[in-house]
């Protein structure tokens, strides 16, 4: 008898909430989401657990907790130096500091003896004092945005994402501190049992990751051009090759990668490839 499970934490709700259940949902794992604080997947040993952002870290700090998701951004800033299993490639921002649109900003030397309100004290600190730069930090825990048109702070550091939030607000973007995106967190002292289980999460996680990132590609092809598409194809290995019903023809089949995938596309149409068709991966298991 074995009912070892898995506690993950995830956001309750917010940017990375829908994401991290759309993540588990690829790898294969039902977890309903009835607005409960707790729920068990159908099919995984795994117990979701449903918590503020911001306390993610100090869970899986404290074990109340396995493993869970969180904004890199967060996890620094509280500073528990638990180890990334993963980094989970959404929920992508970026700290910045931001000043009124109107104002005359030239560099960083402009912060000093300025007031910044944030919600991340810690990560701007560590910016502050490595640039050289004296400034007062306001640690307010939400609605940043607002402090200059209120008169409680000259900037703000905070993420920014689309862009528009500071745009509402008649601020601008001045300075970046750190790029962030999802983490998957995990307490570095898990159990044998526990640790399998992680295991086997991060194997479907990384299907689904390098699934997201390639293309499956066919092409027909005059078989005097085989060699120059194969050479043009990255594939995991050579292409297929099949023969067409048409003499002299075949078709091509292999996995490009979303970065290179229009170049890739124009050298193979160059090379004489024809009626080229590109469809998702749902998994990858290299
Ligand atoms: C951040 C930030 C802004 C918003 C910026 O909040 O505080 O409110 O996102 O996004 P935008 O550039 O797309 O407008 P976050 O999602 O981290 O929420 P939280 O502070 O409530 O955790
Ligand atoms: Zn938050």
């Amino acid at each position: 008898m074995n009912n070892t499970k898995l506690k993950l934490a995830i956001q309750k709700g917010g940017r990375l909430s829908e994401k991290s259940l759309d993540l588990l949902q690829r790898c294969g794992i039902k977890v309903s989401n009835g607005g409960k604080l707790r729920a068990e997947a159908a099919n995984f040993p795994l117990e979701v657990l449903y918590l503020r952002d911001d306390d993610i870290p100090q869970y899986v700090a404290e074990g109340v907790a396995d493993i869970g998701i969180a904004g890199e951004n967060v996890v620094l800033e509280k500073g528990f130096d638990l180890p990334v299993a993963e980094r989970l490639g959404f929920a992508k921002c970026r700290l910045s500091l931001a000043v009124k649109r109107e104002e005359n900003y030239t560099d960083l030397s402009w912060f000093k003896g300025k007031k910044i309100a944030t919600s991340y004290p810690v990560v701007l600190q560590a910016f502050l004092s490595e640039k050289g730069i004296d400034a007062e930090i306001e640690q307010i825990s939400g609605s940043v945005e607002i402090a200059p048109s209120i008169g409680l702070a000259e900037a703000v550091c905070d993420i920014v994402s689309t862009g528009s939030t500071l745009l509402a607000n008649g601020l601008k973007e001045v300075e970046t501190i750190l790029r962030s995106e999802a983490v998957l967190i995990a307490d570095p002292n898990l159990p044998e049992g526990k640790q399998a289980l992680l295991d086997k999460l991060l194997f479907r996680m990384r299907a689904v990751e390098n699934a997201g990132r390639n293309k499956y590609i066919l092409l027909n092809a005059p078989n005097d051009a085989i060699g120059k598409i194969t050479s043009i194809l990255p594939g995991m290995k050579s292409p297929t090759v099949l023969p067409l019903a048409t003499e002299g023809w075949s078709s091509l089949h292999s996995v490009v990668s979303e970065d290179d995938f229009w170049e890739v596309i124009d050298r193979l149409k160059s090379a004489g490839a024809e009626g080229i068709l590109v469809c998702p991966i749902e998994k990858m298991v290299l």
